[in-house]
């Protein structure tokens, strides 16, 4: 009888071990302490124990009793205690880091670009992103049925009183506003959204942003626009970064030019990036077009000025080394983050 008392201490040992959580603890319970458990069963068979061993069989047994109760109220302890959380609270470990958001990296560039503006002299400007034919082209010296109004696959909004609804292409008829409501001089950028018909790829979104300038006043010149842009790129690019301004054309300005930057990846080698080129267009911009002052109530005879405008995001790609513009939009947390 000993023997047996003794085994089932083992037994209770070990199951004792295995006791961590509300399950465990009940499947000990209904092994051992229930009427039909082990240890009642013991208790049953004093019954066939000779009288002159029952004090010292008793006696055991009872240890055995006591013991048991002892560890599986301490058990039964320390599984509520968990479940509650108490114990295994450390008020040492390290917190969780919340996710703390961040200004996405087009905003960054934008405020970049302000920022660099604004310590040569220019406020910021915005307009509205649905515009009529007459900003968004007419008055910028597109003529109707100009050939120039295909360089920018327009999204025309449907009116049943109005045809010539639409979102914006570009920031410059911010320009047409601003001259059209203030004296010069004027020295304004204008950021903000536009909108193209064209396939969403690595390179061109349909929706994606401008920065637009303007700076007018009596005697401004082409060296003031080379001054100027060569100022803002060399802040935004880099000191050693080099630039060509390469003879273009667009209506609203005369003589055009577009800015390129000597490619980031090549250094001006020739790569895949650049088409083997160097070069990499970041700006277009120009002399406001006399017939456009002239549309705005400006004197093309007393002032003269200068126009500019670039894409946000391209300057974010050259400025980070996105290669995909799509990257910007996707709000991967995995690629914001890095920025
Ligand atoms: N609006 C032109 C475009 O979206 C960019 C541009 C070129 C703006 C020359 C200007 C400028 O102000 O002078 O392609």
């Amino acid at each position: 009888m000993i023997e047996t008392i003794q085994q089932l201490k083992t037994v209770i040992e070990q199951d004792l071990a295995t006791i961590h959580d509300p399950a465990s603890l009940e499947t000990f319970r209904l092994k051992h302490l229930v009427k039909k458990g082990t240890l009642q069963e013991l208790v049953e068979q004093m019954r066939s124990v000779p009288k002159e061993e029952k004090p010292m069989i008793g006696k055991v047994l009872n240890e055995l009793r006591n013991f048991v109760e002892l560890h599986f109220s301490e058990a039964k302890e320390r599984v509520e205690q968990k479940d509650t959380g108490i114990e295994t609270l450390d008020v040492t470990l390290p917190g969780n880091i919340p996710m703390i958001g961040h200004v996405h990296p087009i905003r960054q560039t934008l405020d970049r670009i302000i920022d660099i503006f604004a310590g040569m002299g220019f406020s910021v400007a915005e307009g509205i992103d649905i515009e009529d034919d007459y900003h968004n082209y007419e008055a910028l010296n597109f003529p109707a049925d100009h050939p120039a109004r295909d360089m920018q696959d327009t999204f025309f909004i449907k009116d049943q009183k109005r045809n010539d609804v639409m979102l914006r292409s570009h920031t410059s008829p911010v320009q047409i506003r601003m001259m059209k409501n203030h004296q010069p001089p004027i020295r304004s950028i204008m950021p903000g959204r536009v909108y193209r018909n064209e396939a969403v790829t690595a390179r061109s979104l349909a929706e994606f942003h401008q920065v637009e300038g303007l700076y007018i006043d009596k005697g401004v010149t082409f060296a003031d626009l080379k001054g100027t842009v060569t100022s803002f790129a060399k802040q935004m690019y880099g000191e050693d970064s080099k630039f060509t301004f390469r003879p273009s054309y667009f209506p609203f300005t005369e003589p055009s030019a577009e800015v390129d930057i000597n490619c980031y990846l090549c250094k001006g080698n020739g790569c895949r990036v650049c088409k083997h080129s160097g070069w990499l267009e970041i700006c277009g911009c120009g002399m406001v077009h006399p017939n456009v002052l002239r549309n705005c109530g400006i004197d093309p005879d007393i002032y003269s000025g200068f126009a500019f405008g670039f894409g946000i995001e391209r300057v974010t790609m050259l400025a980070t080394g996105i290669d995909d513009i799509r990257h910007l939009y996707e709000n991967d947390m995995r690629i914001l983050s890095q920025f």
